[in-house]
């Protein structure tokens, strides 16, 4: 099979999404896959016309790869591609929209409004501590921490979007989850010395991942649970992510879920093929296995 990797993009997670390409391409072609490297640039649609792979293995992070345009495109063209289709990778790109999803099949969620830049700056739209990040990208890029206390409100960069989520800060610990299919993997703690930023996403060494994490019974149990049944709602396909908090000073209440990852980064530091691992399924059966679950 011909496995057109598509990869870079214009998106703000660019450099992330080049490098979790080219860990998917060495994986597909150690699996015995003939592969072909797409940077989704304007010429998309020629590019994927001339190759004309059987597949297409998206690697794509953040908007345009991860949000159901690229999904729409490849709907449009009939060919079969990984991960998510177009409503659900439109819906989990939308954090505020995912988050009414989750609520309306009982997951917990931390209070969260939408709110203008200008008002963001302009005042404390919630009591801090909070969190304002982009309502649709990834990475942590443009997240925003204010501490109990703080003075200001803060000034958002010119790259935010006009408007954004203000989020209240849970603290405590930070969860991830990864799903396969229909199969919840496994749970990871990640230890930082600071918040889990850009930089301590993807420098080595950044974070360390307790995997699986140690927690209470309870605690695994419903990750596990709820990163399913976020998976099921949200009608993703294939692999997903899905991000949790946890105060641990009020045992299971004290759990939330941030966001669903429908395009989990694969790069060297990337939780979801450590999940896999960790269940037997080593980095190019996990590529395989996506490609083997491709539709359109
Ligand atoms: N947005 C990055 C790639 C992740 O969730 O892993
Ligand atoms: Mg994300």
């Amino acid at each position: 099979q011909r496995v057109a990797v598509l990869l870079g993009g214009p998106s703000a997670e660019r450099e992330v999404s080049l490098s979790s390409g080219r860990e998917c391409v060495k994986a597909l072609r150690a699996a015995g896959f003939e592969t072909i490297e797409i940077d989704a640039g304007a010429d998309l649609v020629e590019r994927l016309l001339d190759a004309k792979p059987d597949c297409v293995f998206n690697a794509l992070h953040g908007r345009w790869g991860e949000d159901g345009c690229v999904q729409g495109i490849l709907e449009w063209l009939r060919i079969p591609y990984t991960h998510s289709g177009v409503l659900a990778s439109a819906l989990a790109m939308d954090k505020a929209r995912t988050k009414q999803i989750y609520a309306n099949i009982g997951l917990p969620v931390v209070q969260s409004v939408i709110a203008s830049k200008a008002d963001v700056m302009a005042r404390h739209v919630l009591p801090a501590p909070y969190v304002v990040k982009p309502n649709n990208e990834g990475s942590s890029v443009g997240v925003y921490l204010v501490m109990e206390g703080a003075n200001d409100p803060p000034q958002l960069s010119d790259e935010m979007p006009d408007q954004v989520m203000v989020e209240t800060y849970v603290p405590g610990r930070e969860l991830t989850c990864s799903v396969l299919g229909d199969r919840a993997l496994c749970v990871t703690e990640l230890i930082t010395s600071g918040w889990y930023d850009y930089a301590a996403k993807y420098q080595v060494g950044g974070s360390r991942h307790i995997c699986p994490a140690e927690l209470p019974d309870e605690i695994t149990e419903a990750c596990l649970d709820y990163a399913l049944r976020a998976h099921d709602a949200l009608g993703c396909r294939g692999l997903s992510r899905t991000d949790f908090r946890w105060d641990d000073t009020r045992g299971l209440a004290g759990l939330v879920l941030l966001e669903t990852n429908t395009q989990p980064g694969m790069t060297p530091t990337s939780l979801s093929p450590e999940h896999a691992a960790t269940c037997g399924m080593d980095f190019p059966a996990l590529c395989a296995w996506l490609v083997e679950d491709a539709s359109c």
